[in-house]
């Protein structure tokens, strides 16, 4: 009975999970020059975490900047900023109260439940399970296994016609405590096949295409955002002559790799790595997109939180040769999304409309060839930013549904 009892207490030990207690997420917008180097300086400085955008150095004026304090740094912070008379608001008042707020779907579930948050374990089950039970609609294979070995599964989900069908290609959860992207995945799954033949078009969708869909591509980081730390974003990899750990996988593919937005140093959060695909994910993605790039007329692929539709380019401020029909294709898709609960997107190239920043998988598959690429940045606008209550899920969830369904739709028609 001791013996089980220090088992417990050296277990918790080893699991220490970080915690944000006295922790704030505030956001300011720079209105001049001044303010713009006073947040740069205080980011070299300070060790502050970049919500939005996602480093300091890309920060411009006017810009909405969020920025994670952690407590010790706190008066510190606060003082810089309100010296300098830039507007300070505060979005998260105490991180560990809104970490342990998201969870607030209290009914009891055992096991998966759409409308809320699962672990890798719980969603790597239930990728066995929806596909085992669905066989006419859902095939399963492993792509690869991530750096700590878990198996990256991906789900064909599309009506077995016997021939060959072009397919949309959408992955989720790149961004490790990019929480409610994963949820949208499985969420995509179920809908799919609950509606085929009932809402007519999802049942013209599947049966003229595939969707190849990754529930969740940087699993490591996932896992470590459930056991360790809730504000991890990058990999889980080991950097050769560095203590930190990770690199940013949106940051690691073969697109302008590393010469803007991005940061040669493996501390940093949008560490690019040491090369293109360095990442086994982005090689075991990027691997399945070459060997299937004939058939994937589309690539979305799934972040949160800014309530934004991007497609390329964001390694340049270039136009890609797309330009227009991205454009209104994006117009048409956030109007869908809009329709449901009025929630309101920006749409446009990621470099004119967020920032520009290399590396990116939506580049990477637009210059390989697939027209249609673009990126999601889901709910909200910064209420809750990654922490995003589970009371959300669903209408996140059904709003983004429209969206999607609004592109395959397009891509079906323009074939
Ligand atoms: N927030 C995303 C990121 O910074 C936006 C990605 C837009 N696309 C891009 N290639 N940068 O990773
Ligand atoms: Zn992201």
């Amino acid at each position: 009975m001791k013996v089980l009892l220090l088992l417990g207490l050296v277990a918790v030990a080893l699991c220490e999970q970080t915690r944000f207690v006295g922790e704030r997420v505030l956001r300011v917008k720079p209105e001049t020059y001044e303010h713009v180097s006073i947040i740069q300086e205080l980011s070299r400085n300070v060790k502050v975490d970049f919500w939005r955008p996602d480093r300091a150095d890309i920060v411009t004026v006017g810009m909405t900047v969020d920025i994670h304090v952690p407590a010790p740094q706190l008066a510190m912070v606060s003082t810089i900023l309100h010296q300098s008379d830039m507007e300070v608001e505060v979005l998260i008042g105490d991180l560990q109260v809104a970490v342990e707020a998201q969870m607030n779907n209290k009914r009891f579930t055992k096991g998966h439940d759409y409308m809320k948050y699962n672990n890798w374990e719980t969603i790597n089950d239930w990728a066995i399970s929806i596909s085992s039970a669905n066989p006419d609609l859902i095939s399963r294979q492993v792509i690869g296994n991530t750096y700590e070995g878990r198996p990256m599964q991906l789900l064909t989900v599309g009506k077995k016609t016997g021939s060959v069908k072009p397919a949309v290609f959408m992955d989720c959860g790149f961004h490790a405590r990019e929480w409610i992207t994963p949820a949208f995945c499985q969420w995509f799954v179920q809908e799919a096949v609950s509606t085929y033949g009932s809402d007519a078009e999802m049942t013209n969708l599947l049966d003229k295409m595939d969707f190849f869909v990754l529930p969740v591509f940087n699993i490591d980081g996932y896992e470590y955002t459930w056991t360790r730390d809730r504000m991890w974003r990058k990999t889980r990899s080991k950097n050769s002559g560095s203590s930190c750990v990770g690199t940013d996988p949106n940051r690691n593919f073969d697109a302008g790799w590393c010469t803007v937005g991005a940061s040669s140093n493996p501390c940093s959060d949008t560490y690019c790595g040491s090369r293109p695909e360095s990442e086994i994910e982005s090689k075991n993605l990027a691997n399945f997109i070459r060997t299937n790039k004939s058939i994937i007329k589309s690539y979305l692929t799934v972040h949160s939180y800014s309530q934004l539709l991007l497609f390329p380019y964001s390694y340049k401020y270039g136009l890609a040769a797309d330009h227009s029909e991205l454009l209104s294709v994006a117009q048409g898709a956030t109007s869908a999304l809009r329709s449901l609960y009025g929630t309101k997107y920006q749409y446009g190239p990621g470099a004119v409309t967020i920032y520009p920043a290399a590396g990116g998988s939506d580049d990477w598959a637009y210059d390989l060839g697939i027209k249609y690429a673009y990126t999601f940045e889901l709910r909200d606008t910064g209420r809750y930013g990654f922490l995003l209550p589970e009371s959300e899920i669903k209408p996140t969830c059904e709003e983004t549904m429209l969206a999607v369904k609004y592109i395959a739709s397009y891509v079906v028609k323009n074939l």
